[in-house]
């Protein structure tokens, strides 16, 4: 990618790019929906990425050409105003965002690539907003700072592109470690590594199904979280205990069943996840699996996320002995399955996975083993 990058840049500018930067995807282990409930959640950066090439410009304009697209953007800092073309709403969206932050940003040019799949639950908006945080970062000298870059993409979401989504994508793609998951609790923002157990691997099963209106249902998702919190009198969903849960259950007049599902999942999602912190650090990779395979029923059944090519890949996944676990990742609606399996069968595991939903759902899936990948980085060249 990086020659990749080096020769596009060099084709168009007809010149060498002064820096070449990277963030990465996501794929979410455990704790699906919880970061704007203010709970936990335990994603790992994928070894796939969003790629920018560039070098400043003395003007405060930025040039952007998209290789995949073959697309540019042109617009000036001093005049940002949103458009149509989504892919430049992120790199535009996160130039506001630095500038109302009282970053002072200098113009590029450059060229973008990426290889994380666009619209399947794998972060590819994040990477893209992070690796252009990133870009920014470089060309005007500012200092890296993982926390306050997260909110910078998180609000280029919120406020840019009005999707109400959490901190945990942009958090994961700008500050991840190589061969570590990224622990973080969404109300401290406080963040930890953990290693990931070493003899198995991460698959992604990508069900290759795309669902629209992907944003009004996760915003409902969210009234309906906050409805929730609001009848337990708490600030949000991370204040509740499973045992507080469970005793509330006998008594839950003035909540309607829908929030009250809603809220099961979150409650234990949370819990899950600091299960899975635990398994992890004592190898438990049983343990881990198991709860990757109830946090699927729970998001299938209480937080009705998924959609039949989800539940069939993961249902494909979970019948292979090699298996340890599986589960739908991210927002869910389509898109991307993760699944736990034993490194050294992990190839006949994609082989027969990727058979048995084709023969279900008529569909192709792509499957994948990543590694745990680096966050963003920048290399000077
Ligand atoms: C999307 C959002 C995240 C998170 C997940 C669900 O990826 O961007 O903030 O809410 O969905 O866990």
């Amino acid at each position: 990618m990086l020659t990749r990058m080096q020769i596009a840049f060099q084709s168009i500018f007809r010149s060498p790019p002064d820096f070449i930067v990277r963030a990465p995807g996501r794929v979410n282990l455990i704790g699906e929906h919880t970061d704007y409930n203010e709970g936990f959640v335990l994603p790992m950066a994928i070894d796939r990425a969003v790629w920018i090439a560039l070098r400043p410009r003395a003007d405060r304009r930025v040039l952007v050409h998209s290789l995949d697209l073959n697309l540019s953007a042109d617009f000036g800092l001093d005049s940002l105003a949103r458009g149509e073309d989504r892919w430049q709403e992120y790199i535009k969206g996160v130039a506001h965002e630095l500038q109302l932050a009282h970053y002072h940003l200098t113009g590029w040019e450059g060229v973008l690539a990426g290889d994380v799949p666009r619209g399947g639950g794998l972060s590819s908006s994040a990477a893209l907003e992070v690796a252009t945080a990133r870009a920014f970062a470089s060309v005007s000298g500012f200092e890296w700072d993982v926390l306050r870059i997260a909110r910078i993409g998180q609000r280029v979401e919120n406020n840019w592109l009005e999707v109400q989504t959490g901190i945990m994508d942009q958090a994961v793609s700008a500050g991840a470690k190589a061969g570590h998951a990224f622990f973080l609790d969404c109300r401290s923002l406080e963040y930890q590594h953990i290693p990931l157990p070493k003899d198995v691997a991460v698959a992604v099963m990508d069900t290759s199904t795309r669902r629209g209106l992907v944003d009004s249902a996760y915003n409902a998702r969210r009234e309906q979280c906050e409805r929730a919190a609001r009848w337990f009198r708490v600030k949000a969903l991370r204040d509740v205990g499973v045992g507080e849960f469970e005793e509330r259950e006998k008594k839950k007049e003035g909540l309607d069943e829908l929030a009250w599902k809603r809220a099961r999942h979150i409650i234990t999602e949370n819990e899950r996840v600091l299960r899975a912190v635990d398994a992890m650090r004592t190898d438990d990779v049983v343990m881990l699996g198991k709860l990757f395979n109830e946090s699927h029923a729970s998001l299938r059944d209480d937080f009705e996320v998924t959609n039949d090519a989800l539940n069939w890949i993961v249902e494909a996944a979970q019948a292979r002995p090699e298996c340890l676990g599986a589960r739908m990742t991210g927002a869910g609606f389509g898109g991307c399955a993760v699944a736990l399996v034993r490194r050294d069968s992990a190839e006949a595991f994609a082989q027969a996975v990727g058979a048995e939903y084709r023969a279900r759902s008529g569909k192709v899936a792509a499957i994948f083993v990543s590694e745990a990948g680096e966050g963003a980085s920048v290399i000077k060249l």
